[in-house]
């Protein structure tokens, strides 16, 4: 049997949305995170600090029973025409607000209110520089000539590269990385980093398209070819210091996934620590574990790690039945990633963490 300890592990992206499904998804999350890093692309946008605060609020009353209580979202900003750069700035001094989020307008779930361009929002972008406030980037060319699995190269070198010259000092990550593209570009520049989620490093283009087409694994940027999940599984396992967990958990209904057009978004905040930890024993790379799910990204937010512990357990029988999907109050099914690592894994806290603000 392998048992190993951890720091308490970060999700440095996370989908929480609202509602019903705020309700039944953020338990997930609270109970096995310590900081989550929360986006912004709800209807209406999170544009300002107010709104940000309030949605904290609402996702701290849905974390429930199970939090951990050292449990903490850190709040993110739209970048887009609604965002005022003093309310940014002035809710970021007060540690309301971690960081500001550019979605390229059309790319993904609820990015309608995204930008056209990134270097269009360069005085934002300076003050943030200034000011030390990360910028996460959705990185996606919504060129619709550019082939969809080239389109995180394209906007990396057409739109974040001309910001990463003309803006000096910005400190970037880019989410969600799911090609060598993204990999090269966080290696050459300083201050710039890389979220990897639990889908990018498991599956590849084949595995949604091959054998029957899998909703459930269409997310944006898409799950792209073999050799860039080996290129994203070595950046994680290699203990580089630029890269770490966003588990990117995008919960969907069902029916929308099963609709068509299929909305993007994988549901992966239930089992996301055991698919990584999986991963992990199958590359004979489980020292590595802490480093990407609990160090690296706290250390680029220049936040503490955490000093409780968690331990995890691999089993030596896949004996149990996890969950595979949960269900909202108003009666949406909601299919869970990660299914076959959940049967493999166990893991509790083991020291207790401090309450915050306790
Ligand atoms: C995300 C969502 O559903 O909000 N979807 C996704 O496929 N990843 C948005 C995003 O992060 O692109
Ligand atoms: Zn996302």
């Amino acid at each position: 049997m392998t048992v190993l300890e951890i720091a308490a592990p970060d999700d440095w992206h996370v989908h929480l949305r609202d509602d019903h499904m705020l309700a039944s998804v953020t338990p997930y999350t609270a109970r096995c995170f310590r900081y989550a890093l929360v986006m912004p692309n709800l209807v209406p946008a999170i544009c300002s600090t107010a709104a940000a605060v309030a949605y904290r609020d609402r996702i701290l009353a849905a974390a429930g029973p199970h939090a951990r209580p050292d449990f903490q979202p850190l709040m993110t900003l739209y970048l887009n025409d609604a965002l005022d750069r003093a309310d940014l700035l002035a809710g970021a001094a007060d540690g309301q607000v971690m960081a500001a989020k550019y979605y390229p307008a059309g790319a993904t779930t609820n990015s309608a209110a995204g930008g056209s361009s990134l270097l269009a929002y360069r005085q934002v972008l300076e003050a943030m520089a200034e000011a030390g406030i990360p910028l996460l980037v959705h990185a996606e060319s919504t060129d619709p000539d550019v082939d969809i699995f080239d389109r995180e190269a394209v906007f990396l070198e057409r739109e974040l590269l001309p910001v990463l010259d003309q803006v000096p000092g910005l400190r970037v990550t880019v989410e969600h990385i799911s090609t060598r593209a993204g990999l090269d570009l966080v290696r050459a520049n300083d201050g710039v980093a890389g979220s990897i989620t639990p889908h990018h490093l498991t599956c590849d283009r084949s595995d949604v398209l091959a054998n029957g087409l899998r909703p459930d694994l269409y997310c944006k940027p898409v799950i792209n070819s073999r050799e860039d999940r080996d290129a994203l599984v070595a950046a994680a396992t290699s203990g580089d210091p630029s890269f770490f967990l966003g588990t990117d958990s995008a919960p969907h209904p069902l029916s929308h996934k099963l609709a068509s057009p299929a909305r993007p978004g994988v549901f992966n905040a239930p089992y996301a620590l055991e698919v990584v930890a999986e991963l992990m024993f199958q590359c004979d790379a489980l020292d590595r574990l802490e480093g990407f799910v609990s160090w690296h990204g706290a250390d680029h937010y220049r936040l503490p790690r955490a000093g409780s512990t968690v331990r995890l357990t691999r089993l030596a029988e896949d004996e149990t039945t996890p969950l595979d999907e949960v269900t909202t109050v108003d009666g949406q099914t909601v299919t869970i990633f990660g299914v076959e690592a959940a049967r493999r894994w166990r893991w509790e806290p083991l020291t207790e963490p401090e309450q915050v603000g306790g």
